[in-house]
């Protein structure tokens, strides 16, 4: 698999999260690029991603000083230099030799918070033991209760500052691309936090799947419960769209919350996060902080998202493309170049701190008669 090393100037020309795409297709299989880029069903959801954001419009606001560009906050107790997270995202080393132990490379040189996934291609002990950077973990819940008791302790032992539990996927999202594929996971690529995991032979052919076995899809608000009291560290919950799900999430030890489709891998034809965002913080009511992802690609996705009262974003896809692209430097790269542009629109905005993001930031549908203050 070719890498950033094989010539490090290709980075060089990079200005934009596409751009990293483009030079990650040329290095991937296709395969693999299918499987990091593609959605579920006829990919409705994927494109409303990206699209939701871009027809939000922004309101900027003029002779403001602007002098001063601040993106830092803190959440959880922790200090972040910007509003941006990495998601969870699985075998890494898919998209480079060296797997998650690259990402953490690049992560740490970032200094941004990473979600290693459940479904890492390398084990959470020797990615944790790579990572300067704070870091949490994300949960998939197995059918093997003790195993995923074990497997929290294991992450939290490594050094996770908080467990993320997903909770969109109980069954399989209909993703053409890895039901066509009857080759599934390549060679030499395993989900190594799981290895010991003893799992029932499964026959059914991959199209006709709808369980994974790596899923429990028996998982229930009652559980949540017992994971957020059997956490050492808070347990933040990922992938709720609804507004009635999301009221319910703090009373049932939610330390927060995460506004995701799964970036369109799962139910096709849900909404596009940006729809979904303003329902859900409006029902949290500021109890515990709204976090979002789902085709965030420019730093104006990071403000408008910041205006619809998410305290933070993830972003997925764009840096499994800088890791395919660049490797650590390429994940580096995603991370400033967001953190850039997002201090490009808050300079434009004329909002210098992130406080001083919002709903005033977007341009309203109408504005009030009279003079707008
Ligand atoms: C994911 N996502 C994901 N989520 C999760 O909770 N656990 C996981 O293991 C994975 N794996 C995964 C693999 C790949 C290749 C992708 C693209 C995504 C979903 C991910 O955390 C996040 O919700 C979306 O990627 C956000 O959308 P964008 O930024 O990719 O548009």
């Amino acid at each position: 698999m070719p890498t950033a090393a094989d010539d490090p100037h290709d980075l060089d020309g990079v200005v934009s999260c596409h751009d990293l795409e483009t030079l990650a297709r040329d290095r991937l299989t296709p395969a693999a690029h299918a499987y990091a880029g593609g959605g579920s069903g006829d990919e409705g959801t994927l494109r409303a991603n990206q699209t939701a954001w871009s027809q939000l419009r922004l309101a900027p606001r003029v002779l403001t000083d602007v002098s001063a560009l601040d993106t830092s906050l803190t959440l959880l107790g922790q200090d972040l230099v910007a509003p941006l997270l990495l998601a969870p995202t699985a075998t890494h080393r898919r998209f480079h030799p060296d797997g998650e132990l690259e990402t953490a490379r690049g992560a740490s040189a970032a200094g941004v918070l990473w979600i290693q996934s459940t479904l890492s291609s390398v084990p959470v002990e020797d990615v944790g033991a790579a990572l300067t950077s704070p870091w949490w973990f994300q949960l998939y819940v197995q059918r093997d209760r003790g195993f995923t008791r074990d497997l929290m302790a294991r992450a939290e032992d490594a050094g996770a500052s908080a467990l993320v539990l997903t909770v969109d996927l109980p069954v399989l999202g209909a993703r053409d691309s890895d039901r066509r594929d009857t080759v599934g996971r390549p060679t030499g690529v395993d989900y190594a936090n799981l290895r010991g995991l003893t799992l029932a032979p499964d026959e059914t052919p991959r199209r006709r799947r709808v369980f994974n076995p790596h899923l429990d899809p028996s998982l229930t608000w009652a559980d949540l419960e017992w994971l957020a009291s059997a956490a050492r560290v808070p347990l933040v919950v990922k992938g709720i769209l609804r507004p009635d799900d999301a009221a319910r999430a703090p009373d049932h030890g939610a330390a927060a919350i995460i506004v995701s489709n799964h970036g369109a891998r799962s139910l096709d034809t849900a909404p596009a996060t940006a729809e979904a965002l303003p329902a859900v913080v409006t029902a949290i009511g500021g109890r515990v902080p709204v976090l979002v992802d789902g085709g965030i690609r420019r730093g104006t996705d990071i403000a408008k998202a910041l205006a619809l009262g998410a305290s933070a974003v993830l972003v997925g896809r764009p840096y499994v493309w800088g890791l395919a692209a660049g490797g650590a430097a390429g994940i580096e790269l995603t991370v400033d170049l967001l953190r850039t542009e997002l201090e490009m629109a808050m300079g434009l905005l004329g909002t210098p701190t992130l406080a001083d993001i919002t709903s005033d930031a977007l341009w309203p549908a109408a504005w009030p008669s009279g003079d707008p203050q």
